[in-house]
Parts: C-alpha cells; sequence; structure tokens
C-alpha cells in the first residue's frame, strides 16, 4: 500500500503531529537527555525497536534539544553514524570517516545548486507543469493526490535516467511495502537494476546512473553491488520527502493566508517559506541515529562509547530558546532555520534538490492557479504522521485558466 493510501486509511485514527510536538516540548523542559529503556514509551519511540537501534547492553538515549541535537550530529570526532543492521552492504548512510567523504563526493557535484538550476529548467518545472495542466482549467484540486504525491517520484526517475515506461515499478520499489526497508525489498530493487546498470555500462547516459557508472572511488570503478547501494539510497531519499516536504510547505501556507499573502506580494519570500515548511513540519524521520566512539558530554551527561544517541531533529525545530512561538508557522523570521537538513559530513546530499522542488511547486502554483486556497466543503488538512509527516490531501480552489 502507498504512502497516499496508507495516509487516506488511517485519515481517522492517525494522531495529529502537533499532539506529538506538545509531548516533545514536554521532554525538552523535563529531560533534555533521557534515557530509553525497554520498559519506556518515550513519545516517537518503538519499544519494540529499541534492541534494533542500541547495540545490546549498551545505553540508548534521546536528544531533545536544538543545541544537543546538532552537537551530536555534528560531532563527527565523537559520534559515528550505525548502519541500519538489516542491510548487508554499506551505504552512505553507514559510513564514516574517508570512506564516507570519498563516497559522497561522487554525487556531490551531480547535486550542487549549480546543477540544481538546469534540473529546475530542464526537468522540474516542465514535470510539474505537466501535472498542473491536468487540472487547471478545472477550479479545484486535490493538490496531494495530484501534484505533490507525484512531481518528485518523476523527478527522481528522470535524474537518475530510467525511462517513463518504468514509472510504475520504480513506485513499486519507491514505497517499499509493509515490510519496510528490508533485505527483501533489496532484492526486488537489484532485479529491477541489474538490466538497467548493463546497458548504462555498455552505454552510459547524461543522468545519475550514467555518472555513476563513470565515476571511480580510490582509482577503481564502482561495483555492481556499491552502484546498487547508491540508487537504493536515492531512490527512496529523493522522493518520499519531497513529496511530504511539499505537501507540508502548501498545508503550512494555506492554513495561514496572511502568510500566504506575504509570499505572493514578494517572491524573495518563496525561499524563506520553504524553510520554515521544513522547520514547522520537518517530514524527514523525527531522529537520527548517531553512536559514540570516544567519551564526552551531552547535555551535562558523560556518555561513554558505545552508547546511542537519537539525535530528535523534529524536537530540535521547535526548541523555544531558539525561536520565539516556535509553533507557529511564519515566514518572516528574523533568523533562518538552522539544521533543517541535519548537520555534520551526513547532512542531506539532496537539500539543493528538495529546496529547488519546493520552491518551483510554489511558484508555478502561485503563477497558474490564482486566488489559490482552501476549499471550505472539505474538512481542513491535518499533518499526520505515518512514516513521514504530511497532510492526506489538500482540496484547494483557484480561478480556473482559460
Ligand atoms: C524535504 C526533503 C528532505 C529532507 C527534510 C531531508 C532530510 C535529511 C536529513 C535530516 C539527513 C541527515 C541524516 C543524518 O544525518 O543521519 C539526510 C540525509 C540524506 N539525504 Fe535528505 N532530505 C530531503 C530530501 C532529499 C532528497 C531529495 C535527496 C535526493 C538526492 C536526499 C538524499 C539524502 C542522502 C543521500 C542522505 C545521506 C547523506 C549522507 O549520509 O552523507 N534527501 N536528509
Amino acid at each position: 500500500m502507498s504512502r497516499i493510501e496508507l495516509l487516506k486509511h488511517l485519515e481517522a485514527d492517525a494522531l495529529d503531529i502537533e499532539i506529538r510536538y506538545l509531548e516533545w516540548a514536554d521532554h525538552r523542559a523535563r529531560c533534555p537527555l533521557e534515557k530509553v529503556d525497554e520498559a519506556s514509551s518515550t513519545p516517537g519511540m518503538d519499544p519494540s525497536s529499541y534492541a534494533a537501534m542500541a547495540p545490546s547492553g549498551e545505553d540508548l538515549y534521546i536528544a531533545w534539544r536544538h543545541d544537543d541535537v546538532a552537537q551530536v550530529m555534528r560531532d563527527a570526532e565523537h559520534f559515528m553514524k550505525p548502519g541500519p543492521p538489516w542491510r548487508k552492504t554499506k551505504t552512505l548512510l553507514s559510513m564514516n570517516g574517508d570512506e564516507h567523504r570519498h563516497y559522497r563526493q561522487v554525487l556531490e557535484d551531480a547535486l550542487s545548486p549549480r546543477a540544481m538550476a538546469e534540473v529546475e529548467a530542464s526537468i522540474i518545472s516542465p514535470i510539474m507543469n505537466r501535472l498542473i495542466d491536468g487540472f487547471a482549467t478545472r477550479g479545484h484540486a486535490d493538490l496531494v493526490e495530484e501534484f505533490t504525491s507525484h512531481f518528485p517520484f518523476h523527478v527522481i526517475r528522470t535524474m537518475i535516467g530510467f525511462d517513463e515506461r518504468d514509472h510504475d515499478e520504480f513506485i513499486g520499489l519507491a514505497y517499499p511495502g509493509a515490510g519496510g526497508l528490508n533485505a527483501e525489498w533489496e532484492g526486488r530493487v537489484a532485479e529491477f537494476l541489474a538490466p538497467r546498470v548493463e546497458a548504462a555500462r555498455a552505454e552510459p547516459g547524461d543522468d545519475l546512473l550514467g555518472l555513476l557508472v563513470r565515476a571511480e572511488v580510490d582509482g577503481h570503478p564502482l561495483s555492481d553491488e556499491e552502484l546498487y547501494q547508491y540508487l537504493l539510497l536515492l531512490i527512496p531519499a529523493g522522493a518520499d520527502t519531497t513529496f511530504a516536504g511539499t505537501s507540508n510547505l502548501l498545508a503550512g501556507l494555506l492554513l495561514h493566508p496572511d502568510q500566504f499573502d506575504l509570499v505572493r506580494g514578494d517572491d524573495g519570500l518563496v525561499p524563506r517559506a520553504v524553510d520554515e515548511a521544513l522547520r514547522w513540519q520537518n517530514p524527514a524521520a523525527t531522529s537520527f541515529l548517531r553512536r559514540a566512539i570516544e567519551e564526552t558530554e551531552v547535555a551535562g551527561t558523560v556518555v561513554t562509547p558505545g552508547t546511542t544517541i537519537c539525535a530528535h531533529l523534529s524536537s530540535h525545530n521547535r526548541d523555544e530558546t531558539k525561536y520565539e512561538a516556535p509553533d507557529a508557522f511564519c515566514v518572516t523570521r528574523p533568523r533562518p532555520p538552522r539544521g533543517i537538513f541535519g548537520y555534520g559530513p551526513h547532512a542531506c546530499l539532496g537539500k539543493h534538490l528538495a529546496r529547488a522542488e519546493m520552491r518551483t511547486a510554489l511558484r508555478l502554483l502561485l503563477r497558474r492557479l490564482p486566488n489559490l486556497r482552501l476549499d471550505p466543503d472539505f474538512p481542513r488538512p491535518i499533518i499526520r504522521a505515518v512514516g513521514f509527516a504530511s497532510p492526506a490531501s489538500l482540496h484547494v480552489l483557484f480561478d480556473p485558466a482559460t
């Protein structure tokens, strides 16, 4: 079942994410570095997944406050990033030090701000315009159903270099289904990739797959296995995130018409609105793991090697010591939000792509759907957490194109 189907299915029961934010505020105030044990019912932590997060016998903590989260994610001298335990081979997500830096460099240029200007013109805008063509003359639409749940998959598929005919199969892989990202899913992805990687090796294209087959790390070309690992990373990282992020950006503006009017009147506020939406409702997983490799101190607690810390990025985004009225969606905050794409050597590699997609989506919708507003005949959208956090629908009205 895709995430949008899940969101709709669970709409009635799933928790409004704002309730979680209230609980997280309570943790920030009471226990900034909180020890988790199997009996704990800490919000945002599933006690059954405890064993998978921390090596047996080692401590597990959650860091809730802004500065502690930033410290733990940024400090590669005292912390390393552990990989998902089910993954047979390494990806960037579980590499550290020089190995991580060398592998990350392979994609850095292709995802740089300069490269994104070209991607925006040649891939992002045409894909979005085509989708908007489908409803611009109608005067009403569900922007989740018809827009945000589609464009990120087309964009990342096109950037990798997979054909439009592969789209349905590609979506099936981007949504791993009930089992989540596991070894069985990796096997299905490898089956999909094998013939396409072979074709790209024979005739490399001008796309990410072509770049990967030509790439060398430490003087060696990437093996098929290494190549699969990059693609396995890009497929989920590059699609669901911007789907949820753009839905949340639009929800923020539609639910706060005063803020929407400010952005309508000043194109310079579009990038600010994007970053504020990612602070207010960060779609990415709420927390990111780090494991101590050297003794250090976090929030006044001595952390010994082997200890795992969940750096709670969503709680960090609403820290009242950093942001005035942190629960408000406000596009004119005096200082732009920090850390919305993480910190340190593992900070998001796709952040320029994500921002380019979200900015372009907003600009095109503003230009092509005049008088865009929520449709009062539908319930107000609620952001709920099903994997990532986003609304299941965004029913809107606008002046139809003639
Ligand atoms: C709004 C959208 C997005 C958000 C909020 C987001 C957030 C994040 C965060 C917080 C991390 C850091 C994880 C950690 O330090 O443990 C990360 C890593 C990463 N992201 Fe994103 N991301 C987004 C979109 C994308 C896109 C579009 C791509 C596609 C290229 C992408 C690719 C990656 C990769 C490859 C990493 C791993 C980097 C590394 O370990 O060196 N992300 N993302």
